[in-house]
């Protein structure tokens, strides 16, 4: 029996459940052409990030209206991008190759998290050919003054703003720092976003204790980490009818697997494919095969959401009940 491992994301038709998330895999057409060998069903490039536009319009601004050097303050600490993307319009370009260089679908990714001039660029990315658009907001607020439902207005204003520029599907990648992240995934939906990746990484400073400079520190993810998706997307699958793209820690078939059961439409991999490689694609899926097979699955549609928190023998597991029966549980290697 053969199983069908095709999904839907984004109202995208996909050949089987694994996405390649941004990251500088799929940041050149020769690596986009290598993941699409090794099987990913569609490909979501490096993100052009807001400060990245505003700072090109700013320098374009300065040298050409001004001739000065009064906005280099501003400027100085614009990290060199060269090689991990080239620039928004060297994006476009990117997005244009990697159309007629693979069949997979295309996702173009925008980072960012305030509404601006700078989301004209979404517009931009649709005209280039992209088949859909994942905004990735990165907020950290710093500001005792704001408070949490201006964070969350923040977010839903900057969604607005992208969905009218933009009439290709629409994700939303966020982190999962809400108080109630079912309501802010409902208003997301109503803003215009027909999907959640769920979720971003933060990536938390270091500080290096030689300089005492605080210092960015990139460490990939570990798969444990796929545990914080895991729980929100089984709680979200039941509630909303958007799509679910689960992101952070999903490195082997088994984690794949799991993010499927409990409701995602795609599992999304970065850091695993950068450790092993776009063949680590292939063998997950051959995997994956398997499992389906051995389990007497015959799609991966049968699959998805039936350990959805609605679905699974006990939904309490995926709330607070479930922290109170790991923690009674638990023995001690020390006494
Ligand atoms: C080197 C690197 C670069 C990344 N660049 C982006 C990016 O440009 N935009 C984005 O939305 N996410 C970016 N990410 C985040 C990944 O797409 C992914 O969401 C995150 O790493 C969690 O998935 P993982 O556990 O499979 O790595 C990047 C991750 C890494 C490791």
């Amino acid at each position: 029996m053969s199983v069908d491992l095709s999904t839907r994301y984004l109202g995208l038709s996909l050949k089987n459940p694994l996405v390649a998330s941004a990251s500088p895999l799929t940041g050149d057409v020769a690596s986009l052409r290598r993941l699409e060998r090794s099987g990913v069903a569609a490909a979501v490039l490096p993100s052009l990030f807001e400060e990245q536009i505003e700072h090109e319009e700013l320098e374009i601004f300065r040298l050409h209206e001004f001739q000065t050097e009064s906005y280099a303050e501003s400027l100085d600490f614009f990290p060199d991008l060269e090689g991990y993307n080239t620039g928004p319009d060297s994006y476009l370009t990117l997005i244009r190759e990697a159309k007629r260089a693979v069949d997979i679908p295309i996702i173009g990714s925008l980072n960012g998290s305030t509404a601006g001039g700078w989301t004209h660029y979404a517009h931009l990315i649709e005209e280039a050919g992209a088949d859909a658009l994942e905004l990735n907001i990165y907020f950290v607020p710093v500001d005792p003054a704001m408070t949490g439902q201006e964070v969350e207005e923040q977010y839903l204003t900057l969604i607005r703003e992208v969905r009218r520029a933009v009439s290709i599907p629409l994700a939303v990648k966020i982190g999962p720092f809400f108080s109630s992240l079912p309501h802010m995934a409902h208003r997301m939906i109503e803003a215009g976003a027909d999907g959640l990746v769920l979720f971003n990484r933060y990536l938390e400073p270091d500080i290096d204790l030689e300089t005492l400079d605080v210092v960015p520190n990139l460490v990939l993810s570990r798969p444990q980490e796929v545990r914080l998706p895991l729980r929100w997307i089984a709680i979200l699958r039941d509630q909303v009818e958007a799509s679910l793209a689960a992101t952070s820690g999903i490195h082997e078939t088994s984690e794949v697997i799991k993010v499927l059961l409990a409701g995602a439409d795609v599992a999304m991999m970065a850091s695993a494919l950068l450790q092993r490689g776009p063949k680590h694609v292939s063998e997950t899926l051959e995997q994956l095969r398997h499992w389906l097979t051995e389990n007497e699955y015959e799609s991966v549609s049968q699959l998805k959401g039936s350990v959805s928190r609605e679905n699974c023998a006990e939904p309490s597991a995926y709330e607070r009940s479930n922290y109170m029966k790991a923690l009674i549980s638990y023995t001690p290697r020390y006494t």
